[in-house]
């Protein structure tokens, strides 16, 4: 199990971050889940330097590859920080303006510098006439098209439906829905990447995961971890998501 704690622009201050690092350091001593970390960029090398046993992510990486651009946090800037993993396609990103062509090009600018792109994929409502699915297919084949058969390996694929993202458990996907759309996504993994391989691309979930809900979703879906946002941000939450899970 991979679990990814998203934290998006909760934590604020550095005494948080330090709070939720020290917790996430002892949950991960005692559990069998991979644990990655995904802080706001500037704390990003202040918690990856000081913690070897978690794995780091960003939470985006720059379409530019360094130089007059202001602002920017280029995948390279980020694997010198200490990240391993980059999220690439978040909704909340693709809000703001990432197109599919843009997606696409953060993730090879991330394989190009080893880190593990998690692609995130996801539609924004559903319909009876099963439009979203095509949409879900869209992302995908857009975002890996470009890539070569090796770098569509490194890939973890995380599918967070938007209409499910930052609410409460009852709100989630139902496990009998995840399971239809993981078979799904490995059906079209299965058509982008050589021989069995798209059988091996990890699928996480993500989008309103709490601990009433995480076993549930875990339990015979097929996925093999979770983007978790606002609740990795609590620790109450954050500690009792990770002994559900274990
Ligand atoms: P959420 O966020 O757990 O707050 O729904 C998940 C995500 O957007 O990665």
């Amino acid at each position: 199990m991979i679990l990814i704690a998203n934290w998006k622009a909760y934590v604020e201050d550095t005494k948080k971050a330090a709070v939720l690092l020290k917790l996430a350091k002892r949950l991960a001593r005692a559990s069998e889940a991979t644990m990655v970390i995904a802080p706001p960029a500037p704390f990003l090398s202040l918690l990856a330097h000081k913690e070897r046993a978690l794995a780091f992510a960003a939470q985006d990486v720059s379409l530019t590859t360094g130089g007059a651009t202001t602002g920017e946090s280029t995948a390279q800037a980020y694997v010198s920080a200490g990240a391993t993993y980059a999220i690439i396609g978040h909704s909340e990103r693709r809000a703001m303006g990432d197109s599919m062509a843009d997606v696409a090009q953060k993730l090879s600018h991330a394989l190009a510098h080893e880190l593990r792109p998690v692609l995130c994929i996801g539609e924004k409502e559903r319909d009876s006439d099963g439009r979203y699915l095509a949409h879900i297919r869209e992302q995908l084949d857009s975002a890996l098209r470009h890539l070569s058969q090796k770098e569509r390996k490194q890939i973890i694929l995380a599918y967070e439906p938007i209409w499910a993202i930052g609410k409460n458990a009852d709100a989630a996907i139902r496990p009998a829905d995840l399971s239809e759309m993981v078979l799904y996504i490995r059906k079209v993994l299965s058509e982008l990447l050589p021989g069995r391989s798209g059988l091996t691309v990890p699928v996480l979930y993500g989008g309103s995961v709490e601990p009433e809900n995480i076993r549930l979703l875990s339990e015979g879906t097929g996925v093999d971890g979770f983007l978790v946002g606002h609740a990795s941000t609590d620790p109450v939450m954050w500690t009792k998501l990770v002994k559900a899970l274990a």
